[in-house]
């Protein structure tokens, strides 16, 4: 079986407006196999949840747009199904848990009629069986009193709570590509320790791919087998994990790694990333990220660098690698 589960290339994305356009994505390549957690890093408003939405079919369009490129999921392009072959892989195959838990469930429906619903409609189960089900994803997702919690409103559960049974939903058809944006975001540090932990279970147990969203390369360290930064619209450094922290090739990567806590050497100085990440609708010519780069040249301000291949998995977007290596 081809491992790759997921292959995105060269993904084009932009919100067409009368007054104005922002271009979201810009040739954006990613690919996820099964049984690998691959992390997608970068600031906020760098294209992070527009990829996400693109895999899920869930760009708003208009005013979302794709310009060019291939989502191909287990080798079909989902970029050329309809809204009706869509809905039949969301929640079946790729499933999804978001940063906000209140934005995804139905305030006015108890927890257990939305996962329930979910394994009737997609597995076709009856209200019985569905039901087990239900239970026993909400005990895998670490729940605990999983009886009561099918029995209660969303606004009735904790943070924590809400996470775990969005995940328990996000998987319950056992998807084989789950993705998950921003899931410790809101959280405290133990519950975002907790549920890392249960997602590289989920990893395991299920042999399932996963995109894993954040903006915190500290949390990404703990979980990701593959790290892929993404800079207004496209990746510029992608990685397994042991090299993308030992052979760091990019500017962008490096002061990324600059920036995080557990990063920081004895005596050495958090350094923020100075200036801002581009608007998506006014992006710097040439390579993007020039006007914040130290090491930046005439070539960066005038041509996109082209995306090089190391060796073992390890790829960079930069004119001046040679150059400071
Ligand atoms: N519905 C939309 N209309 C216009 N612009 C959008 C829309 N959704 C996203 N964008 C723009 O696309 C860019 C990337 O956004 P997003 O993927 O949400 O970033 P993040 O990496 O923080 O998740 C941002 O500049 C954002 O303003
Ligand atoms: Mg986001």
């Amino acid at each position: 079986m081809d491992p790759v589960l997921l292959d995105i290339q060269n993904l084009d994305v932009s919100f067409v407006k009368p007054e104005k356009s922002a271009h979201a994505l810009r040739g954006m390549d990613l690919t996820i196999e099964s049984g690998e957690i691959h992390a997608l890093v970068g600031e906020s408003g760098s294209g992070k949840t527009v990829t996400s939405m693109g895999i899920m079919g869930l760009i708003p369009m208009p005013p979302g747009r794709i310009n060019a490129g291939r989502i191909v999921f287990k080798g079909t392009d989902l970029t050329g199904l309809s809204q009706a072959k869509m809905r039949k892989i969301r929640g079946r195959q790729i499933g999804m848990v978001f940063q906000e838990p209140a934005r995804y469930f139905n305030p006015s429906l108890k927890i257990g009629e939305q996962i329930v619903e979910m394994l009737m409609l997609h597995l076709g189960l009856d209200k019985k069986k569905a039901i087990d089900q239900a239970l026993s994803f909400l005990d895998v997702a670490g729940m605990v009193r999983s009886r009561r919690v099918l029995n209660s409103y969303p606004h009735e559960l904790s943070g924590g709570m809400k996470q775990r049974a969005m995940i328990a939903m996000a998987i319950c058809c056992h998807p084989a590509l789950l993705i998950a944006d921003e899931p410790t975001t809101a959280l405290d540090v133990t519950l975002q320790r907790q549920i890392l932990q249960l997602i590289r279970d989920l990893k395991k147990q299920f042999d399932m791919g996963i995109l894993f969203i954040s903006h915190n390369l500290g949390i990404v360290r703990e979980i990701a087998d593959r790290i892929s930064v993404i800079y207004a619209g496209r990746i510029v450094e992608s990685a397994p994990l042991n090299a993308f922290f030992d052979h760091t090739r990019h500017p962008y990567t490096r002061a990324l790694l600059r920036s995080i806590p557990s990063a920081k050497k004895r005596g050495q100085r958090l350094q923020a990333i100075s200036g801002q990440v581009p608007d998506a609708e006014n992006i710097p010519p040439g390579c993007s990220f020039h006007p914040r780069c130290r090491q930046a040249e005439t070539v960066c301000r005038r041509e996109m660098p082209p995306t090089i291949s190391y060796g073992n998995g390890h790829q960079a977007a930069c004119h001046m690698i040679d150059a400071h290596e």
